[in-house]
């Protein structure tokens, strides 16, 4: 799978990218300019130079003398250890100077310095040529005067330049790359304040998000908390809907019940009563699949917001047992309580533990004959062991594991009513609560034992 990619990478490669071209840049131009000015101050002294001998010409009866002046040469030797060269021509002869010097392009203009690189003796070297006219008659003598001066200075001066430029260069890319990694940083960090502000919430927590945040994030922000708006909107529907949808359906089925046996015990034909027995049945069948259901929806519900309250597990199987006190009365069966002396305080949410309870004293009531014992214990070690054991048929060779799945019914149940679901309702209490459901066979003789075991938080 392909790695999301980090803003702050993307952001930090980007401006590091951008610092490194403008740091090429900023050395590219330096050299040039440097090069070039290194290069206008030779050709300016050599023009200077090959003017002043020029200057020295003089003309002797028709003939072109020249004086050489010490400075004219002197004065490029003052820019580094490069050797320099001079000619001079009168009408295409050398007079005095290296007679293979080239001459530039051949100055056409008068006094005007021409310039060129050559090789000279195996050395790049920068020539300047000037043509004067020497003549005391109306022709003259074409004069040119070349001096050149070989390249290795210039070469050094700008690579010297080039390396200082290279490492102010350096040192900027450096310098903007760090900015760019603190700017990269600081520019995101609204975005992980914001993140660090939901990751901390509950997970019940859906109120908007008022954090400070920069614009660029405030659309998301309003999508964000819309989004939480309707989630909580919708949740407090399905809750709503869940409590009545088990008002609405279970009252109506108890009334309908209430008449089927008062029709039952008026009529004498056996087969009209066996047609009344079948429809009380189906009654209550369906009356605890909807139940069940709904109750299994509750469940599943809370648990994906777990209430942490603090609670008193003992007052919570007292209150449960009182509830299903009628239901074993009928069968003459002692609910039989072995719980620690005073509270016995958990971190839940009794609404689930309840129903779980409930389901599992319900089971060992529905699965036990008439005038047993049902017995409800607490032991409290290193986590809290709930056990409820019975005296009725047990689970057999049954697969325990097979018996938590939703609508699984065991091989035992006859004629019992059922719909699969009470395991798996206590099943998921006890995982939401960070514990198990364990089901065993009762070790003081016949029955089922099942335990829910609860970690403290
Ligand atoms: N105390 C018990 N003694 C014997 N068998 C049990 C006991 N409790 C559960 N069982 C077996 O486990 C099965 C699953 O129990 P579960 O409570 O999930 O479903 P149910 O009781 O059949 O239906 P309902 O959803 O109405 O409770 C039962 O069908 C039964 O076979
Ligand atoms: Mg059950």
């Amino acid at each position: 799978m392909r790695q999301p990619t980090s803003i702050r990478k993307r952001l930090f490669y980007q401006l590091a990218a951008v610092a490194a071209v403008l740091s090429l840049a900023f050395v590219l131009v330096v050299r040039g300019v440097a090069s070039q000015a290194a290069e206008g101050t030779q050709d300016d002294i050599l023009a200077a130079s090959a003017t002043a001998i020029a200057d020295s010409l003089s003309s002797e009866q028709g003939e072109v003398t020249l004086e050489l002046p010490y400075s004219a040469l002197s004065m490029l030797g003052t820019i580094n250890e490069d050797r320099v060269f001079y000619r001079v021509t009168v009408n295409n002869e050398t007079l005095t100077g290296y007679a293979d010097l080239p001459v530039t392009n051949a100055p056409t203009r008068l006094d005007t310095p021409a310039f060129s690189t050559e090789i000279y003796r195996g050395d790049e070297v920068r020539l300047t040529s000037i043509l004067r006219r020497v003549s005391n008659s109306a022709t003259g003598s074409k004069v040119v005067v070349t001096v050149a001066q070989t390249r290795s200075g210039l070469a050094a001066i700008t690579q010297r330049i080039t390396v200082t430029a290279t490492g102010v260069g350096l040192l900027f890319f450096l310098l903007a790359t760090t900015l760019s990694l603190l700017a990269a940083t600081s520019a995101l960090r609204p975005l992980s304040r914001m993140t660090g502000a939901v990751t901390r919430r509950g997970p019940s927590d859906l109120r908007p998000v008022t954090e400070d945040t920069p614009a660029e994030l405030a659309p998301l922000v309003g999508a964000l908390n819309s989004f939480m708006a309707r989630l909580r909107s919708s949740l407090t529907r399905t809750e709503d809907l869940i409590t009545e949808a088990a008002h609405r359906v279970r009252t109506p089925l108890a009334t309908v019940r209430t008449q089927a046996e008062v029709t039952h015990r008026k009529l004498n034909k056996p087969e009209h009563k066996q047609a009344i027995r079948d429809m009380i049945r189906a009654i209550d069948e369906s009356s605890r699949s909807a139940g069940q259901i709904l109750d299994h929806a509750m469940v599943t519900f809370r648990a994906d917001s777990l209430a942490l309250d603090p609670l008193d597990l003992a007052a919570l199987i007292t209150e449960t047992c009182d509830r299903l006190a009628p239901t074993a009365d009928l069968k003459d069966i002692a609910l039989l309580r072995k719980l620690p002396d005073g509270p016995v305080p958990f971190k839940g949410d009794g609404i689930m533990l309840q129903a779980a309870l409930h389901n599992i004293l319900d089971n060992a009531i529905k699965y036990s004959p008439e005038d047993s014992d049902i017995t409800v214990r607490i032991e409290v070690n290193s986590a809290l062991h709930l056990s409820i054991t019975d005296q009725g048929r047990g689970f057999g060779d049954m697969d325990f594991e097979s018996l938590t799945t939703r609508y699984a019914r065991g091989a035992n149940v006859g004629d019992v009513v059922g719909s699969g679901l009470g395991l798996t309702i206590a099943d998921e209490v006890a995982r939401a609560h960070g514990g198990r459901l364990e089901l065993s066979h009762n070790k003081e003789g016949q029955g089922a034992c099942v335990s829910l075991i609860l970690p403290y938080v």
